[in-house]
């Protein structure tokens, strides 16, 4: 850890709430020639250069960005690390995509080496694109949750994750029981949670892999550990929700399942919910759950166009997401992208920095962190993301053509991927360098 201070200079862009559609409003701050002040990981504090760099020591070491953008590091609310290896797997819904690739690659995990291994490629594939925190599923197996855990940790990201809980309608060496299940997860919460940056999340696939007593015991450990996270699936495909219902006749909603066994909750997040009614959202808002929106995840399989506006309006907190491996991207730009797109099929606008609102401060309270990361303020986590908006010939010539930058932070949505990602914090620590195409550990 630096115990000295450092200062980063270049055009600081973060949120300090939803900037709605606004390009000028009290919640984004925008520093054209900023510098963000760092000491012992945290963010000391931020400013133009012209008034900071008159208030920093004649010691302080000055990092030169200009040209370049300094964002906060991107949250990923919803991931799997085990589908690394099936992204992009042809011509399926979900659950034929499931059965077909999602189950055999999950079966792998048992195995300790391959956990390990792929647990370090995923991080590093995450700093690669400039997340900085992200909330993952593994697999049944404890092993695979030890391996997730120990390479973030390794690494420096923040990551909350969590043993996948099913016991049954999936493939039997894919099973737990409610009973081992229950037992499993109470030791990875001793183990993993609030250990550094890493917290653990109660994690039942969907409702339509747990028996009603597997929903009973994590409802049971969602009460008795009320700050652990909960994450699971919700009203994603047309095929899976009628299952659930025709699993769980008695039940308004889909969600109601869910809230029957004490699974809506601060901290609990719901990955998709692209068909859920008024009602649902308003018990959403009530119970303090918020949703993870997973764009090129809802393309790829075909399951429909999320509603952020009714979403928005309704006051529940909504993140940004890959859902790797039905999602086709690990770069929250490309998601950002497909967010707009999505949006646009619904006739709603999306602005550049809404759309990074979504992906670092939205995220931040979609997972109940806005107090550690999601922006820039002084005293927060000092996670941040270098961004280069003439990384590639195209996204150069683009840009080049303006200096507003709103259509500059647009195109390198747009047309951004990992390419644009010059350097990676975490804690202050530079995690990711393009120049040397590496993580450091
Ligand atoms: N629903 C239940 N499991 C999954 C999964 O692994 N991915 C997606 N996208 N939806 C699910
Ligand atoms: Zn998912």
């Amino acid at each position: 850890m630096h115990t000295h201070t450092l200062a980063y200079r270049g055009t600081i862009i973060h949120c300090l709430g939803d900037p709605g559609l606004e390009q000028v409003t009290p919640e984004l701050e925008i520093i054209e020639d900023g510098l963000l002040v760092v000491y012992d990981g945290h963010i000391k504090a931020l400013g133009s250069t012209e008034k900071i760099a008159a208030t920093l020591d004649t010691s302080t070491k000055t990092i030169d960005y200009r040209g370049q953008l300094i964002v906060p590091g991107f949250i990923d609310t919803h991931i799997h690390y085990p589908q690394t290896d099936i992204i992009a797997s042809y011509g399926a819904q979900l659950l034929d995509w499931l059965e077909q690739y999602t189950y055999p690659i999950e079966e792998n995990l048992s195995n300790k080496a391959y956990a390990a291994e792929l647990s370090d490629f995923f991080i590093r594939e995450l700093l690669k694109n400039g997340t900085t925190t992200a909330a993952a599923y593994t697999t049944i197996h404890s092993n695979s949750v030890d391996a997730i855990f120990s390479a973030a940790s390794a690494h420096g990201l923040r990551l909350i994750a969590g043993k996948v809980l099913m016991d049954r309608n999936c493939p039997e060496n894919l099973r737990d029981t409610a009973i081992s299940g229950y037992e499993d997860s109470l030791e990875l919460i001793e183990k993993w949670h609030n250990n550094g940056r890493l917290s653990y999340a109660l994690t039942p696939r969907f409702a339509a892999t747990s028996s009603v007593q597997q929903l009973e015991l994590t409802g049971k450990l969602a009460r008795d550990y009320p700050d652990t996270y909960i994450q699971t699936h919700l009203a994603e495909n047309a095929k899976e929700i009628a299952w659930v219902a025709e699993l769980f006749p008695n039940n308004r909603s889909y969600l109601d399942v869910y809230r029957q066994y004490g699974l809506t909750r601060k901290r609990a997040i719901f990955g998709h919910c692209i068909h859920i009614d008024d009602e649902d959202r308003q018990l959403m808002q009530q119970t303090d759950s918020a949703i993870a929106f997973c764009p090129t995840s809802n393309l790829f399989l075909g399951s429909g166009l999320f509603d952020l506006d009714a979403a928005l309006t309704q006051n529940i907190r909504v993140g940004l997401a890959t859902d790797i491996g039905a999602g086709t991207s690990f770069s929250m730009l490309k998601t950002m992208a497909e967010a707009y797109k999505v949006l646009q099929l619904n006739q709603q606008p999306l602005t550049a920095y809404r759309a990074l609102y979504l992906a670092t401060l939205g995220g931040a309270l979609a997972l109940d962190l806005e107090d550690k990361v999601g922006n820039l303020v002084p005293g927060k986590e000092a996670d941040f993301v270098v961004l280069n908006t003439d990384s590639t010939e195209l996204l150069a010539r683009r840009t080049s053509r303006t200096d507003d930058l709103h259509e500059k932070l647009f195109a390198l949505i747009m047309l951004g991927d990992e390419r644009c990602i010059s350097a990676t914090y975490c804690l202050g620590q530079k995690v990711y360098d393009s120049k040397l195409d590496k993580t450091a550990v």
